[in-house]
């Protein structure tokens, strides 16, 4: 774990800078908290009781790290990563993904751009994914509706793909003129399959609801919005619905069962937005700009 990228992050305790002892493989902060690595090298900070949730299982995150791998996203993460770009240029900038995930989408964007690099979800077995595919980044386990273990104006560009987002958290942890790159799906993301495989659809008025959780803290800069027209066999279908949230109640042997019938080829089309936010900053820091 480099030194740049251990810089952005504070003790989830007492909010005190840290400093890394063992090599590397722990963390201690000057009250004397400390957080050793797991065997793959993740931190595990989740203290005392947090949100209530069902993190993401070894399955599901075993069908979202085949599915990314096999490239039918790769144009998304091309994506992400060329949006995020031009703000990590400047040597020291750092990057946060929150709801990281398998890394998936960090380990592309840090291809593009070295940078420091935080990634935090709540599902260890991702984060064992996730660590070993980004060594050069902090991986934590951690909780996005806890105060977020990174210092005030800590990082250059926040990104969020499919994943829950802390509006003020983010807002407080980028820098003035620094980035939110949010991705959600469209209507008619997986329209073609969601309905044989069981799949949660997509909410209506996602959208509106995004604008209006990052308002008082976020302005909304240009997007773009990305349509793959993708060709799956039966197992990326697998894949693709249990990856998702509809994962948690999906039974396997059922799925497979259903995917079975589909043609060596299932035409399946992704819809995604990629939604751009600067912090509007405290009236001071609005007035310096
Ligand atoms: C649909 S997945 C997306 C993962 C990754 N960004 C990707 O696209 O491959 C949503 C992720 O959010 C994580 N997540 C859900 N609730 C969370 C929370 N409260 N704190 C941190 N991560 C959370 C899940 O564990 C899961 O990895
Ligand atoms: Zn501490």
């Amino acid at each position: 774990m480099p030194a740049a990228s251990l810089a952005a992050l504070v003790c989830p305790v007492c909010r005190s800078p840290f400093t890394a002892g063992s090599g590397g493989r722990s963390l201690i902060c000057p009250a004397g908290h400390s957080f050793d690595a797991a065997k793959q090298g993740y931190f595990n900070f989740l203290t005392g009781k947090g949100t209530v949730f069902e993190a993401d299982s070894a399955a599901m995150v075993a069908a979202r790290f085949d599915f990314l791998s096999a490239g039918h996203y790769r144009p998304l993460a091309g994506a992400v990563a060329e949006l995020a770009a031009p703000f990590l240029a400047e040597a020291g900038s750092t990057v946060l993904d929150s709801g990281t995930g398998t890394g998936h989408y960090l380990r592309a964007l840090l291809d593009r751009v070295p940078a420091a690099a935080v990634g935090i979800d709540i599902s260890k077995f991702a984060l064992r994914r996730a660590a070993r595919l980004n060594p050069e980044a902090v991986n934590l386990v951690g909780d996005v509706w806890q105060p977020l273990p990174v210092g005030d104006d800590a990082v250059d560009v926040v990104t969020v793909v499919f994943a829950p987002r802390n509006a003020a958290e983010f807002a407080r942890v980028l820098r003035p003129g620094g980035r939110l790159i949010v991705v959600t799906p469209r209507p008619g993301h997986l329209a073609e399959i969601a309905g044989q495989t069981g799949m949660l659809g997509i909410e209506p008025a996602k959208e509106e609801r995004l604008a209006a959780t990052l308002a008082g803290h976020f302005r909304a800069h240009e997007g773009r919005d990305l349509d793959l027209d993708l060709r799956l066999a039966p197992a990326d279908v697998a894949n693709l619905a249990l990856m998702g949230p509809g994962g948690h109640h999906l039974d396997p042997a059922a799925l497979a069962a259903r995917v079975a019938g589909l043609p060596p080829r299932t035409a399946v089309s992704a819809r995604f937005r990629i939604s751009v936010f600067e912090p509007l900053g405290s009236p001071q820091q609005a007035g310096k700009r």
